[in-house]
């Protein structure tokens, strides 16, 4: 019997391009897939996941790689996905990855070095405060963000007294802060795929923001891996359990040593005009993905 598998991907910056791709080279092995698989639009009825029309139980197996979309029904829905069909990423590996605080932990308890890093209860504020006199700057990070976004530099304690009013008025449930890192505001961005190391490029702050992430104004440089760069990222990889990972890495210059900053499940393909600038990396991660997806659907 032919195999199926259901995809959701990304359709901008490139990715329907990435997406016609993997597509054929599926067909060539005989693999059917079914595109446009928003779980938003399914329904589950009684043991079976509707979508489109399409049955979960004719599927083999699940693509899902839309950073973009990621709404609680999605969500729910890929969990429920996950416990009858393999998914690429795993519901698991893509829920550590999605929470930074999560993903430090299991880090950290596998020898994979990270930032400092240290969560409290909201109400907690004491251990804030005492916290960044043992660390001098910090970091507030949401524990579910990306793009840099709503990540603060904490310079000192006075900021810090400034922030909290507005970190009150917001609801959280408590305050993950990372020691802020001296180091040269460059970056690397490892992608690994089925625990093979894909390829390597660096990102740089621009000369205003602290962050490299390009929604920050950062922008990609050429960068070549070095051993320990491409073993600390499998590493992580590995100790998340997860396909595809965009592991990103700093050089911490107090400790003499790169950590990693986060785990991206969904990191993004090349875009066209990146390609044009010479990031090749997407046919291997491509050619990787689809040995994966036909590994995993061998009947
Ligand atoms: N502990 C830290 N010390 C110094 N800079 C940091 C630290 N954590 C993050 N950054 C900077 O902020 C950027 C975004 O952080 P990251 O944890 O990757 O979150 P996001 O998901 O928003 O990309 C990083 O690329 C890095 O430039
Ligand atoms: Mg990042």
């Amino acid at each position: 019997m032919s195999r199926k598998i259901g995809m959701w991907m990304y359709q901008n910056g490139g990715g329907d391009i990435i997406e016609e791709k993997i597509v054929k080279k599926l067909r060539e092995r005989d693999i059917t897939t079914i595109t446009g698989m928003n779980p938003r639009n399914a329904v589950a009825r009684n043991g079976v996941i509707y979508n489109n029309n399409v049955r979960s139980d004719e599927l083999d197996l699940f693509f899902s790689y839309n950073a973009g979309e990621q709404t609680q029904y999605q969500v729910f829905l890929y969990q429920a996905m996950n416990r009858i069909m393999p998914m690429i990423n795993s519901y698991e590996a893509f829920a550590l990855t999605e929470d930074k605080f999560q993903t430090s932990f299991l880090l950290q308890n596998n020898g994979v070095a990270t930032p400092d890093f240290q969560l409290c209860h909201r109400d907690d504020v004491s251990i804030l405060k005492a916290i960044i006199k043992e660390w001098d700057k910090m970091v507030y990070k949401p524990t579910d963000g990306w793009g840099g976004l709503g990540l603060t530099k904490i310079e000192n304690e006075a900021t810090l007294d400034t922030l909290l009013p507005f970190l009150n008025q917001m609801d959280l449930r408590f305050f993950y802060v990372e020691k802020f890192l001296k180091y040269d505001n460059t970056d690397f961005r490892v992608d690994i795929v089925d625990g093979e190391f894909v390829s390597c490029y660096g990102r740089k702050a621009s000369g205003t923001d602290w962050r490299t992430n390009i929604t920050s104004g950062g922008s990609v440089f050429m960068r070549e891996a070095n051993d320990e760069v491409v073993d600390l990222a499998k590493r992580a990889a590995e100790v998340c359990k997860i396909d595809i990972a965009g592991v990103d890495i700093i050089y911490d210059m107090e400790r003499e040593e790169y950590v990693v900053l986060e785990v991206n499940g969904i990191p993004a393909f090349a875009t066209p005009e990146q390609e044009k600038e010479g990031l090749d990396l997407n046919d291997k991660k491509i050619d990787l993905i689809v040995d994966l997806i036909d590994r995993k659907t061998k009947k």
